[in-house]
């Protein structure tokens, strides 16, 4: 992390899939300017322990912090889930957003049987149950650990045999039997294709992206910290420290997650 980050916008998550929360925030907030980290040498979070994904989540978070950023945003449920209690008593004087599953759109709109896809460890944690507890009561939910599928995208090849492989395992048993899919990962979003191939092109997706932009707008509002002229920007850098890696994750934001 060379760059003088003052004024940016600091935004990371195990890898590529926070790009999927990043082009929401770039759509929303074309005067930012941004900077991705992805620890992709390190991912996946989902499976690692919860001392492992606290620790990194800690040192990005003190990088970014020490290099001047006015605001971060934890774009990975799983880090989310394991330290975002942590990091905001940790980081009280800037802007700190994290994700969650959009299990409570999903519960509103009622459609039929949800299912949520997302990490082990992001539904083992307290902080999924709570939010099961609070929006799922009312409705027919189902859980699906999705081990391996973030380390499938992470290849950078969204509808390769690799990813159709894993999903096809893990979602058979559920076609015909649910109406909507929470995708409870920001690396899922860029897989929803391969997805329908599975459950049915019919299924209705929720996530998380388009929400946490406008959140990240309105924090930024509240505190008089928002840009509303000047040219945007985006920087990525990787753990992976491998031009290649960059590429493919300019290219992630540019890639549709319709
Ligand atoms: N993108 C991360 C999330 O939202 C996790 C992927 C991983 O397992 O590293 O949970």
């Amino acid at each position: 992390m060379k760059k003088d980050l003052n004024g940016y916008i600091g935004v990371f998550d195990s890898g590529l899939g926070g790009i999927s929360v990043l082009k929401e925030m770039v759509k929303l907030l074309p005067h930012e300017k941004f900077y991705f980290y992805g620890d992709s040498a390190r991912a996946p979070y989902g499976e690692r322990s919860l001392k492992e994904v606290q620790d990194y989540t800690m040192e990005t978070m003190n990088n970014m912090v020490n290099h001047g950023v006015k605001a971060i945003v934890v774009a990975c449920n799983t880090a989310t889930s394991a330290a975002i209690e942590m990091v905001r008593d940790v980081f009280t004087d800037i802007i700190v957003i994290g994700v969650e599953p959009a299990l409570k759109p999903a519960a509103e709109a009622n459609d039929g049987e949800i299912l949520v896809m997302a990490t082990e460890n992001t539904l083992r944690l307290d902080k999924y149950h709570e939010l099961a507890k609070t929006y799922g009561n009312h409705v027919n939910v189902k859980e699906v650990a999705c081990n391996g599928l973030a380390q499938a995208i992470e290849t950078g090849d969204v509808d390769g045999e690799e990813v159709r492989v894993v999903l096809h395992k893990l979602l058979a048993p559920y076609k015909g039997e649910v109406k909507s899919v929470v995708l409870g990962c920001t690396h899922y979003p860029f897989v929803k294709n391969a997805i329908r191939e599975v459950l049915g092109d019919d299924i209705k997706f929720y996530d998380g992206a388009a929400g946490t932009a406008r959140q990240l707008a309105s924090k930024l509002a509240e505190a008089g910290k928002i840009n509303n002229e000047g040219e945007g920007e985006v920087i990525f850098e990787s753990s992976k420290n491998d031009p290649e890696e960059i590429a493919l994750y300019e290219t992630f934001l540019n890639k549709s997650t319709d």
